[in-house]
């Protein structure tokens, strides 16, 4: 379960209490039609749907950003990033998430183009214990390349691909990779969100740059026939998430796919766990990628390696 920080979610509970349950309800439906339009016009208009997205989006993305990039971090254990650039970072989810995990950060810059959203995020970031998420800078911007950017060691962009018109998406990875130490690419865990993943893991590629995970390889991917990867991440939900989504269940499972591509080295596993692992008596049945995908069955007499496939979960490495 992937909980946000104490202060965070604190923070969060404050700043959407300043509004209406039932402006909050309106706007979290309305967003949830405007995101299920393949480009949709800016989703985040007003004071209320900024509110909407925090409440019930938020927990859910920071959740997807801090389960990539803990993956992100064991393939690339000498990598301590100072600087973030987190592109089009909405409230600020992929800051927090990266400073958990990486405690050396120190200079933040947050791109992004709506002011309510900035503003929202700027009021959730004065509460943070880390100094670089207090201290981060907030641009108020469209994402474009020939925008100047500071040189960043990690950059983040976290369900945003699919809101930039798709001539634009494979420019934008290729400046994002520039300088960069390590490129972190989120989105919603949908075969269109994995086809967006692919496309810029491919770009990162042909940038010289090598892929840290999911993939445990740098080569084509061996998914074929509609086949397509996604992972998850479960999180708790608040009383007032609970109420806006008409939500029963006390936590969710977020699904995404991702890419991180470092300019570095990796420490790659042998392979990747694709699927719920399915454990039968005596056996655990896996769907790994390596170089293709294949399934294995693990019995128990084959001891500690039995143990270890009996605790492994979807998304975690392999031997
Ligand atoms: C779905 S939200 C994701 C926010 C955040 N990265 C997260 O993971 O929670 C997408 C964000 O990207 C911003 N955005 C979309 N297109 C943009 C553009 N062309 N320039 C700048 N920001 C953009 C939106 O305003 C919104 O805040």
């Amino acid at each position: 379960m992937i909980t946000l920080p104490a202060e965070l979610r604190h923070a969060l509970d404050t700043m959407t209490a300043r509004h209406h349950e039932q402006d909050l309800a309106r706007a979290a439906i309305q967003l949830t039609a405007r995101y299920r339009q393949p480009i949709h016009e800016p989703a985040l208009r007003s004071a209320a749907d900024v509110a909407a997205y925090a409440a019930t989006r938020m927990p859910a993305t920071y959740a997807a950003v801090t389960a990539a990039l803990t993956q992100a971090a064991t393939c690339v254990p000498d990598l301590q990033p100072v600087t973030q650039l987190d592109v089009g970072g909405g409230t600020g989810a992929a800051i927090w998430a990266a400073t958990t995990i990486w405690p050396s950060l120190r200079h933040i810059t947050v791109i992004e183009r709506e002011p309510a959203v900035i503003e929202f995020g700027r009021h959730l970031a004065v509460s943070a214990s880390h100094p670089a998420v207090r201290n981060a800078m907030w641009r108020r911007s469209e994402i474009r390349t020939d925008l100047s950017r500071p040189p960043a060691d990690l950059v983040t962009l976290s369900y945003v691909l699919g809101e930039l018109p798709p001539a634009v998406r494979d420019p934008v990875v290729r400046w994002l990779a520039e300088h960069a130490r390590m490129v972190a690419v989120i989105e919603p865990g949908t075969p269109g969100g994995h086809a967006r993943v692919l496309a810029a893991r491919d770009q990162l590629i042909s940038l010289g740059m090598r892929i840290a995970a999911p993939c445990p390889h740098s080569a084509s991917c061996p998914l074929s026939g509609g086949d397509w990867c996604h992972f998850s991440a479960r999180l708790p939900r608040s009383g007032l998430h609970r109420r806006l989504k008409s939500a029963e269940l006390g936590f969710e499972d977020e699904k995404f796919s991702y890419v991180i591509a470092t300019s570095g080295s990796a420490v790659l596993p042998g392979s990747r766990v694709l699927r719920h692992p399915r454990t039968r008596k005596g056996l655990v049945t896996l769907t790994l990628c390596a170089d293709g995908v294949r399934e294995e069955n693990v019995s128990k007499r084959q001891r500690d390696v039995y143990r270890a496939a009996r605790n492994v979960a979807w998304g975690d490495p392999w031997l």
